[in-house]
């Protein structure tokens, strides 16, 4: 635990704190933890990716996330709760990030977005230039069965709120880079494309609520994932998203929504989908 949070206090919760210089401090303790001071991609490996991994190459050092100043411990079964420095066959660095902090955990408060970034921004000030962001999702296209990996083309942020603090204008256009999803559609032609709809949660949505989506160009929904894009934007970091579908979206499919069930298909689906991600990293 750092020391910060020994005494239960989060620097990020401070506003008058730049929580970039709050993610460089987290960037050294990584560095000093791990003894590797650069990485150059990171990953954030949410429900049903756990297992890239240990496909993409040798953990060189584990830390617990608590360890690192701004970050807490996920209480989500299916997170990991760790943060990996990974070297990869090409000798370069990645890190890998199993603690998502879910904007519903900070039940509404002011403030609670920098925590969801933080793991993004920390991965910025340590030198990484790609940030992949996956997680599980509802698919909202009929065609698409729980275990369908999804390339996120573009996202509707409805989470009514924003990691861009003050008078910042980032351009939004490209947010998903274009370049890194051709490169995933060169690894497996197969792979679909949609639009991300993030929403608050943490309950799931109702059949209306998905109807909604669809009509406002959606094609999966998710409690990640377009926020922490934006912050990687802002950083100036190409980013690629994935989506695991892990359930049809209420109403598509009959039967309700179960977190169980989210959490077995994610499980079901995780040495497929892993194996994948790991093939389109090599071409990174
Ligand atoms: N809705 C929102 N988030 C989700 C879902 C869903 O159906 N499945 C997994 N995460």
């Amino acid at each position: 635990m750092s020391i910060a949070g020994e005494w239960g206090f989060n620097p990020l919760e401070d506003p008058s704190q730049d929580p970039a210089e709050i993610a460089k401090q987290a960037a050294f303790e990584i560095a000093v933890a791990t003894g590797i001071g650069h990485h150059d991609i990171a990953l954030t490996l949410g429900s049903g990716w756990a297992a890239v991994v240990d496909l993409i190459g040798k953990t060189t050092e584990e830390i617990p996330a608590e360890e690192i100043t701004g970050f807490s411990s996920s209480g989500i079964p299916g997170h990991l709760g760790t943060i990996r420095s990974v070297i990869l066959p090409n000798n370069k660095r990645a890190l890998v990030i199993g603690a998502r902090t879910h904007l519903y955990e900070g039940r509404g408060a002011q403030g609670f977005v920098r925590r969801v970034v933080h793991s993004v921004r920390t991965a910025a000030a340590s030198g990484a230039k790609t940030m992949v962001l996956t997680h599980g999702a509802g698919g909202i296209r009929p065609a698409w069965q729980p275990g369908t990996p999804v390339l996120i083309k573009d996202h509707l942020n409805l989470t009514g709120t924003t990691p861009i603090e003050g008078a910042t204008f980032i351009d939004m256009t490209n947010v998903y880079t274009p370049a890194l999803r051709d490169l995933a559609k060169s690894v497996d032609p197969s792979l679909g494309e949609g639009v991300l709809a993030q929403v608050p949660g943490p309950q799931y949505e109702t059949p209306a609520e998905v109807q909604m989506l669809r009509g406002l160009g959606a094609d999966m929904v998710g409690m990640s994932v377009a926020l922490e894009a934006m912050a990687a934007r802002q950083a100036g970091m190409d980013v690629l998203g994935l989506s695991l579908i892990t359930n049809q979206a209420a109403g598509i499919s009959p039967t309700p929504l179960s977190h169980k069930e989210v959490l077995e298909a994610g499980a079901k689906a995780e040495p497929r989908v892993s194996a994948l991600l790991a093939r389109i990293l090599e071409q990174i």
